[in-house]
């Protein structure tokens, strides 16, 4: 059944690339969620280290993601909402066959985790070059800090 998949993913690779040079602002992609405190998170991450999540993004991830809805993408898709949304699933974005295929009804905290952790080794084949966080404390602030600035 590759192809009756493969096909579908290619047209809407191509597509995406033709709108590419657009610079369309990322569509709002669930509905909003009102922004929750650091308490009103889910354990553990309601007992993490917000600032040092904030550091780690500015120096890890930030070159390749936006945050806010309005900036649009970069090398990597932008992050608003994406707790919000279905995986693979920003608007006006690229992703591989590999994300694409990867199809969770939306990111969650246990799934940030692993991606995290390993993308190449979580989603083999996605364009995600990024070696991983191995340091449990430092997934946990950075996805507590996610939580939060995601849905500002
Ligand atoms: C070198 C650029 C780069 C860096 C650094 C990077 N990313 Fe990414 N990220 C990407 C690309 C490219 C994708 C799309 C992957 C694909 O299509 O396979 C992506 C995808 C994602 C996704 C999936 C989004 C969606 O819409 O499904 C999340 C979540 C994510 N990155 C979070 C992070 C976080 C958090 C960091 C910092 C620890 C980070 N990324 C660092 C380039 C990067």
């Amino acid at each position: 059944m590759r192809p009756a998949y493969l096909i579908p993913a290619i047209v809407a690779g191509v597509l995406a690339l033709s709108a590419c040079g657009e610079s369309a602002p990322a569509a709002p992609a669930g509905p909003a969620v009102p922004v929750p405190t650091l308490e009103e998170l889910p354990a553990p991450y309601n007992e993490a280290d917000v600032e040092t999540g904030k550091g780690l993004f500015g120096r890890q991830c930030a070159a390749c993601h936006y945050l806010v809805a309005d900036k649009g993408h970069l090398v990597g898709p932008n992050l608003h909402g994406v707790f919000e949304r279905g995986t693979g699933k920003a608007a006006g974005y690229a992703y591989s066959n590999a994300l694409k295929n990867f199809d969770h009804p939306a990111w969650t905290p246990d799934l940030l985790e692993q991606w995290l952790l390993a993308p190449q080794g979580f989603v083999p084949g996605t364009s995600m070059f990024f070696n991983g966080i191995k340091d449990p404390m430092e997934r946990r602030a950075l996805i507590a800090y996610l939580l939060i600035e995601t849905r500002k």
